[in-house]
């Protein structure tokens, strides 16, 4: 008897050390479905909750796992690469089937990529690309052209002054520091802008995609120069708040001083049809009914594109008045 029990014991131990080992998380082998019941868990790390755009795009991921049966563990870091790092260590521990992430900053990645790809378990990235020298780390990415939305902004700038005879002065409220669409749509941006040599950036500093830096940045920029022309805000909501800026300052925004964004978010069309802005680039946040189907597939095995570039428009005031009823977000 005793021998008999010991045997079960030693077959039931074998069990639960297979489900915890280090092999590859299960349903991570061509073909296979998931894990318990077929059911594909999926960690994902969300930069954090600095904007309209970031909320939105939070929504979308949380129901576009519930649409496709996909078990979403979400964990929001707050804007800390080293959340986010932690984060996805904890998703390789827990075994999940994919990692989906939008990183932070560009770099300092390769470490906890290596540990995924390691333990068998595929990433995929989302809105944010890396710079990172390891191959096949990550499956495929998935998010908007950056420097086409910088460019896009710039080229608007170009055409409104091309009657300038002296300089055009231009401040820039950068996105955080380090993160693929403050890099990207700076440079599109000035690759547009430099068509005109009288179009100048006389002052760029970061707001960090938030309303309250917008504002803060917006303020010292119009204590520090007497004569601004136009803002370029990387994003709706640090447009938002340089427009609390320039009001407080005496000053109408979109007729004393322009501003062009990124972004398109309900509040910064709003502000578009009011006349307060002047010009949108899109950048669509819906990602999540797209990262779900590449998720599927590169969980099933299946080949995927390395990138995906998700389209995006641009609006002016008469575009944004007319589409505000029915934007999503
Ligand atoms: O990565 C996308 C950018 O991040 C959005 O333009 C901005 O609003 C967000 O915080």
């Amino acid at each position: 008897m005793k021998k008999i029990l010991s045997a079960m014991l030693a077959v039931a131990t074998a069990g639960v050390l297979a489900a915890c080992g280090s092999g590859p998380a299960p349903g991570n082998a061509p073909g296979g479905g998931g894990g318990a019941g077929g059911q594909i868990t999926m960690g994902f790390s969300q930069v954090g909750a600095e904007s309209g755009w970031r909320t939105a795009n939070t929504t979308s991921i949380q129901d576009a796992a519930k649409a496709a049966d996909i078990n979403l563990k979400f964990s929001d870091a707050n804007g800390k690469q080293e959340n986010q790092i932690s984060a996805i260590r904890s998703f390789i521990q827990q075994r999940v089937n994919v990692i989906a992430f939008s990183p932070v900053v560009r770099t300092g990645w390769d470490a906890v990529l290596l540990e995924a790809k390691n333990a068998n378990i595929p990433v995929i990235l989302t809105d944010r690309a890396v710079d990172t020298q390891e191959k096949d780390v990550y499956k495929t990415f998935l998010g908007a052209d950056f420097v086409q939305e910088g460019q896009w902004a710039g080229e608007w700038v170009v055409k409104e002054f091309a009657n300038a005879t002296g300089p055009v002065n231009i401040v820039q409220l950068e996105g955080t520091t380090g993160s693929d669409p403050a890099l990207e749509r700076s440079t599109g941006f000035s690759k547009a802008i430099a068509a005109n040599p009288n179009l100048k950036v006389i002052a760029s500093q970061t707001g960090d995609f938030t309303r309250a830096g917008g504002k803060q940045v917006m303020e010292a920029f119009l204590k520090a120069n007497p004569k601004i022309d136009l803002v370029f805000a990387q994003n709706d909501d640090m447009g938002l708040g340089a427009i609390e800026a320039i009001e407080a300052a005496g000053k109408k925004p979109g007729q004393d001083i322009k501003i062009v964004a990124i972004d398109a978010t309900h509040d910064g069309m709003q502000a578009l049809a009011d006349g307060k802005m002047n010009f949108i680039v899109e950048c669509n946040p819906l990602l999540g009914p797209q990262l779900m189907d590449l998720a599927k597939k590169v969980v099933a095995g299946e080949p995927v594109p390395a990138r995906v570039v998700t389209p995006d428009q641009t609006f002016d005031q008469q575009q944004a008045a007319a589409i505000l009823p029915e934007r999503k977000y």
